[in-house]
């Protein structure tokens, strides 16, 4: 049985909502694949080499279970605005300016120079953070283990990485929600736990990505995410999208799309407003969800179908 890194619950949201893990049998699953959906069969029919996220997969690194640093994960989506709150409050910007362009003599790496940003994991930087590091025998990193909980930590790593790559606004992850809708929801799920509607009877292996997990999602560069939204992961089920065009949408996925589209995966586990209305935004869509949910239950009912 695989049980992904995905699986290891971080959000409690979560704990409501993810699929159980895959127990089924290739063969089987692809018959059923067959039956359910032929137009996806090119892309999971013929995956005969079972690569599961273990440490030996690239897709997953070790750096998450690496001794005493296990990281500590947030319990909701890091607040980027609350993150600028105790980069102020810890004088970050004393070495790293205000807009995270070096000081002279202090530091060196700009923090807002989009190209450096996207070769960074979140959990690398989250443990640059919150243990220090020794450059080159040099002067040793600040260390906020002692100062900071780890969900400022987290604030504070969303917050670096915003200086670079500002999140989408609540406008912009509106225009895109109807894209995604309809190009990635299927496997992803509209909210993308990773249980859209071809994951009915677990139907596809590996599962989609679960965008809301945090262990998975930190331990992914920017640059990887959008590597694999552009050229699809071979052999996994996840297509390739560079090039191809939605028109009913009126868009394409070229490269500068593709970067919205990892602004918006990104936004499954960061966010834009502070902690408080993070947490307010998180209930009313549970509540939305649970409405919806009981709206279908009922409806099944009365078209007489057996739920599963
Ligand atoms: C005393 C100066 C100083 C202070 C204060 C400081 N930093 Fe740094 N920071 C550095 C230096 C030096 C580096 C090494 C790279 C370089 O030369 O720019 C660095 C590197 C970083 C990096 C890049 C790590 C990597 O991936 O290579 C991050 C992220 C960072 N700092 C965040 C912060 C945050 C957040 C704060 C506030 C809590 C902070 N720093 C406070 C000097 C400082
Ligand atoms: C036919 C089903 C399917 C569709 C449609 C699909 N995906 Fe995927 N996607 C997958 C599967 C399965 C994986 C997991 C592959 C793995 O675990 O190796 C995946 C993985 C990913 C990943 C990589 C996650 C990682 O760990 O690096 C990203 C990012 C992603 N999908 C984004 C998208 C976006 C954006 C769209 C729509 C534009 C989309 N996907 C459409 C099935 C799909």
């Amino acid at each position: 049985m695989v049980i992904n890194r995905q699986m290891a619950l971080t959000k409690t949201k979560l704990v409501k909502t993810l699929v159980s893990p895959v127990v089924t049998k290739r063969a089987l699953t692809v018959l059923l694949t067959l039956a359910a959906m032929p137009m996806f069969t090119a892309l999971t029919g013929c995956s005969d080499s079972k690569v599961s996220l273990n440490a030996d997969n690239p897709l997953v690194g070790t750096k998450v279970t690496e001794g005493d640093k296990e990281p500590i994960w947030p319990n909701d989506d890091p607040s980027i605005p609350d993150g600028k709150g105790v980069y102020a409050a810890q004088n970050c910007a004393t070495c790293h300016g205000a807009d995270g362009k070096p000081v002279a003599g202090k530091a060196t790496i700009d923090l807002s120079d989009k190209g450096w940003a996207r070769k960074q994991k979140p959990v690398e930087q989250y443990d640059f953070i919150t243990f220090g590091k020794h450059e080159g025998g040099g002067a040793e990193h600040p260390v906020m283990r002692d100062k900071l909980r780890p969900s400022e930590i987290w604030n504070l790593v969303f917050y670096v990485r915003s200086l670079s790559t500002p999140p989408l606004t609540d406008e912009e992850i509106a225009e895109i929600d109807p894209v995604f809708g309809a190009n990635c929801a299927v496997c992803h799920g509209k909210k993308g736990f990773g249980n859209g509607p071809l994951m009915k009877g677990n139907t596809l292996e590996p599962l989609p990505a679960n965008f809301q997990s945090f262990p998975r999602f930190y331990d992914r560069t920017d640059e990887i995410l959008w590597d694999h939204i552009a050229n699809g992961i071979k052999w996994e089920g996840m297509p390739n999208f560079l090039g191809k065009e939605d028109r009913a949408k009126n868009i394409k996925f070229d490269e500068p799309y593709i970067w919205r589209m990892v602004g918006y995966i990104r936004h499954f586990h960061e966010s834009n407003k502070t902690e408080i209305a993070t947490r307010k935004a998180h209930e009313k869509e549970e509540k939305e969800e649970a409405n919806e949910a009981n709206e279908a239950k009922s409806g099944s009912e009365k078209s007489g179908e057996t739920s599963k």
